[in-house]
């Protein structure tokens, strides 16, 4: 069962400390969202299954992480700086401002008014200025998406680790986009994170890379707990294409407000390279790209066989971490009726992403024989590597399982009186409430084996 609604996801991730409204107790920012100690591990460990998957498991791709602040220059050989727009319109009524091809009927979503201005173009890149002069000469813009860096460092990439194509950079980080209306709790927000691929192939190949890409993507969010039916593929129509793509399919998800972008992989072309490269004019350029005078750097490669030097096209897999949240959330939420006819809410997300791997609770606060032991085990589990194992030494055992339910912790484990007689604890099952007693000898097998 997924959740019915997303006051269900919000309510969750503020009773257990995922996510807060950011500025909340000054009366907060719209759009922008704070991950509080279960929302930063889930995000982590989101971004480490991707990075995983990504770079550790493949032999053709490289990391990166570049800086936030971007250059205008960057942005205009782009396109941000001329197209990177929404609609905006305002209401003469209220007064109020909306997105054009947001709106129900043509009328104001506030007052119901008709009487709205024509739509013009919004730009969503934020300003910042550099340096201690703010005369509007020397600004920078914070990245609309995290790929243009990726671009600009292709040289020094090449350079410095004698890749040849097929090969592909990878980078995750923040973004930012001043949406006219945030909305949808994480889904729209002017502050979020992406995880990209930018992967360099030969021309004439890029459509195969393009196809194999897509099913790679659908395949590593099933394994992260997406049920495929909640998942569907979308070419995106030509007329909606953004203007570095020759075509774009996106995953959709079934979040709980609709069936909306998870992620996007596009076919972008030599379109980037091409735009960011210096002599422009000694390249077959298939794409229309921005005339450049500023670059100092070649961006292309040698065929080996003809000697001749062309501009990679480029195949990009862009997911949003903070969606990928949101999915991943209305995932493993489940609402049951225990025996008791007690309700239960339970996460149930893979063990890997789960914020807490193990909670281990002492089943008596006060005998010091029973925390210390549980101490131990804690650490000795923390050691493994595999993740955040606590210590519960506050509250009644039910409250405990409770709250580790709730935030989606596979196993639990008590120490109890027993525990000093034979050496065993109970472990506890997120998923089936299952009770067993293992050694504590084999302990560490055991919880390894929730994470293989
Ligand atoms: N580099 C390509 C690019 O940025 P995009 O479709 O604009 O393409 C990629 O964004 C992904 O980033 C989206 O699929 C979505 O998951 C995420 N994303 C975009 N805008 C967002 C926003 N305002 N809030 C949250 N996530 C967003």
């Amino acid at each position: 069962m997924v959740a019915k609604t997303m006051d269900e996801l919000v309510s969750l991730c503020k009773r257990r400390g995922f996510l807060f409204q950011s500025n909340d107790i000054y009366g907060g920012i719209k759009g922008l969202y704070d991950y509080g100690p279960m929302g930063v591990e889930l995000k982590n460990n989101l971004k480490q299954a991707w990075w995983k998957s990504m770079v550790y498991e493949r032999d053709d791709t490289e990391g990166l992480d570049a800086s936030i602040l971007s250059s205008p220059v960057v942005l205009k050989q782009s396109g941000h700086e001329d197209t990177f727009t929404d609609p905006l319109v305002d209401c003469k009524s209220c007064k109020s401002r909306w997105r054009a091809d947001q709106l129900e009927d043509s009328k104001c979503p506030q007052c119901k008014s008709k009487d709205l201005t024509d739509p013009r173009p919004f730009n969503l890149m934020f300003k910042t200025a550099i340096g201690p002069v703010d005369d509007g000469t020397s600004f920078a813009y914070l990245r609309p998406e995290t790929c243009q860096q990726i671009f600009t460092n292709f040289k020094n990439i090449l350079d410095s680790t004698s890749r040849t194509i097929p090969f592909g950079i990878a980078q995750i980080g923040k973004a930012f986009r001043n949406e006219i209306t945030p909305r949808n709790f994480i889904f729209r927000v002017r502050e979020f994170e992406q995880m990209e691929l930018e992967f360099f192939v030969e021309p004439g190949t890029d459509e195969k890379w393009h196809e194999y890409w897509v099913e790679k993507r659908i395949k590593w969010w099933i394994e992260q707990g997406i049920k495929k039916e909640n998942l569907k593929k979308i070419t995106v129509a030509s007329s909606e294409l953004a203007h570095y793509a020759k075509k774009t399919v996106d995953i959709n998800y079934l979040f709980p407000h609709g069936l909306e972008e998870l992620e996007g992989i596009a076919n972008r072309t030599d379109f980037d390279l091409g735009s960011h490269t210096k002599n422009q004019s000694d390249f077959d350029i298939h794409s229309k790209v921005t005339k450049n005078t500023h670059s100092t750097t070649k961006l292309a490669v040698q065929k080996l066989d003809e000697k001749k030097w062309f501009i990679p096209f480029v195949i990009e897999p862009s997911a949003g971490v903070d969606r990928g949240i949101l999915a991943l959330l209305n995932e493993a939420y489940i609402e049951e009726n225990t025996d008791k006819d007690n309700k239960r809410i339970l996460l149930s997300l893979k063990p890997h992403l789960s914020p807490i791997k193990a909670a281990v609770i002492p089943l008596k606060k006060n005998n010091q024989e029973i925390v210390d032991l549980s101490k131990k085990i804690k650490s000795n589990l923390q050691k493994l590597g595999l993740g955040r194992v606590v210590l519960e030494n506050s509250g009644n055992i039910g409250k405990n399982y409770r709250r580790h339910d709730e935030i989606g912790t596979p196993i639990c484990l008590t120490v109890d009186f027993e525990t000093l007689e034979d050496n065993s604890v109970t472990v506890r099952d997120r998923d089936s409430m299952k009770q067993n007693r293992v050694s504590i000898d084999n302990l560490s097998d055991y919880y390894k084996s929730y994470f293989n």
